[in-house]
């Protein structure tokens, strides 16, 4: 898809696009809002659910070799002892004797900085060093991250001292029943993925499918997330779309592979610039607990590169634990070559909200024209939220009962929108900014003279006139000329 070079460097437009345009409201706004914590409007919840079902059909309903599921966000407890997550899925936190406000141990710098009066220590919250140094304009003599220094008491970016760090877990608490104690707790999910692999035996039996074969599943995932922002792209609740692919360990570093390139090409068949985009291998010290090798697939949103998914060999780790813990044997005989294993796993995980603000991100446009600056979303066609708006000129009776047909001709294949309020100019640019295609406007000489209408071309904001009865195919064409 042509897109120009506009590129958005300032997140807070696309922010405020949302918000007029109703694709993303901050949550509770009327008590003052929950900080990171959005809601999707009638038009982003639109663009989401499309994202979503391009992303169903393409890793699951298309193929032959993946199957899907919908689990509960709720599991038993031993489901996070046995991945590893009660142990192992948390962040060391120190916290400031003074706000009592929490830090991530590895996002504070100790910097010895020289003023024009003295030499003196502080600390700076950042999320590596090159952003510590950006935010500093004295001279540095030394900067160091709180994880590598010798010193015992550290100051706080607050003006207090920073406390010991202490292993902070990410995963929400809840209780199941109505006795708050140790034995009725329970986590919300902070992966889909482990439903997968408990209901590994399940879909196998059930399926009779050989391996190499996967399973999906889209839902809410929650983590307490220490520092979350960037609007939608780190929060505490969000939506996950995984499949955890079981093939035989001989073949894991193939499917691993096979995996990536399907992924980086799921993004740009649907509109992301590949130039916005790269594969980052983990380096073996960043690779989660589970993990033998990871690469992310990263976007270049406005304030840097950021990831949209990884890509994991999960090796047998999960199978393995879930199989001591359960007691249940969830090795797998390959009859073919007549040999029993534990399936390997290659994990294609990417994030819903994620995705959605990289194609947000990658879409949206502004364009010098004479009289204004024109914002638009350059949106694929089939992540678009409505694909045609059929726009009569005014509320003329006669008009609107023409348009009405042609609204009525073309609603069953494509998702279109009826609009007759304001001026067509207010109604083009209402429409640019919520990315339709396609507008299809409707004048007198449609009802009185040519029973033609007018199709305008969202990027080109060219016009074609067509005959009524020759619209659906004129509207594939123009379509088709998006991708
Ligand atoms: N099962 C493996 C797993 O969960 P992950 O890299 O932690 O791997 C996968 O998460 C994807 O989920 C990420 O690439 C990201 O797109 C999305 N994600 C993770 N944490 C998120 C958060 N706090 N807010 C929004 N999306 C998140």
């Amino acid at each position: 898809m042509e897109k120009n070079k506009y590129k958005l460097q300032d997140l807070e437009k696309l922010v405020s696009l949302a918000k007029r345009r109703g694709i993303i409201f901050p949550s509770s706004e009327i008590y003052g809002g929950l900080a990171s914590v959005w809601d999707y409007g009638p038009i982003g919840v639109e663009i989401k659910r499309n994202v979503k079902n391009l992303w169903w059909k393409s890793f699951v309903t298309e193929r032959e070799d993946i199957f899907g599921i919908d689990a509960s966000i709720l599991m038993h407890p031993n489901v996070w002892k046995a991945s590893g997550h009660l142990d192992s899925f948390s962040d060391p936190l120190v916290e400031c004797s003074v706000t009592g406000k929490r830090y991530r141990e590895d996002h504070i710098f100790i910097v010895e900085i020289e003023t024009k009066k003295e030499k003196k220590v502080i600390s700076v919250e950042a999320s590596d060093e090159e952003e510590a140094r950006s935010l500093l304009s004295d001279e540095i003599i030394t900067i160091t991250n709180l994880r590598d220094t010798e010193n015992k008491e550290n100051p706080s970016p607050d003006g207090g001292i920073l406390s010991e760090a202490r292993n902070f877990n990410l995963m929400f608490k809840t209780f199941i029943g109505p006795v708050e104690d140790s034995s009725s707790t329970v986590y919300l999910r902070p992966e889909t993925a482990q439903a997968m692999f408990v209901n590994f035996l399940n879909v196998l039996n059930t399926s009779r499918k050989k391996i190499p074969f996967g399973i999906a599943q889209q839902g809410k995932s929650f983590r307490n997330e220490i520092t979350p922002g960037n609007f939608t792209f780190r929060t505490r609740e969000f939506e996950q779309m995984e499949m955890e692919f079981f093939c035989s360990p001989d073949e894991d570093e193939k499917w691993h592979d096979y995996w990536i390139d399907f992924s980086m090409e799921w993004f740009t068949k649907f509109g992301i610039r590949e130039e916005n985009l790269m594969v980052r291998k983990h380096g073996k010290e960043e690779l989660p607990h589970y993990s033998k090798a990871s690469s992310d697939i990263e976007y270049l949103f406005p304030w840097s590169w950021g990831e949209l998914e990884t890509i994991s060999n999960r090796t047998d780790y999960d199978l393995k634990a879930h199989s001591e813990l359960s007691g249940k044997d969830l090795s797998y005989f390959d009859q073919e070559n007549n040999k029993r294993y534990t399936p390997y796993v290659i994990e294609p995980a990417m994030g819903a909200d994620r995705s959605v603000l990289a194609f947000l991100c990658d879409a949206y446009c502004e364009e010098e024209t004479e009289k204004e600056t024109r914002t638009l979303l350059k949106l694929h066609p089939e992540i678009s939220p409505i694909q045609i708006a059929v726009l009569p000129l005014s509320k003329n009776e006669k008009l609107s009962e023409y348009s009405r047909k042609i609204f009525e001709k073309i609603n069953k294949k494509f998702t279109v929108q009826y609009d007759d309020t304001q001026s067509i100019g207010r109604r083009y640019r209402r429409q640019d900014e919520i990315g339709t295609p396609l507008c299809v406007t409707i004048d007198f000489e449609s009802v009185e003279k040519d029973d033609s209408v007018t199709i305008r071309h969202r990027d080109t904001m060219n016009q074609i006139r067509v005959s009524s009865d020759k619209l659906l195919d004129a509207i594939n064409d123009q379509i088709n000329s998006f991708s």
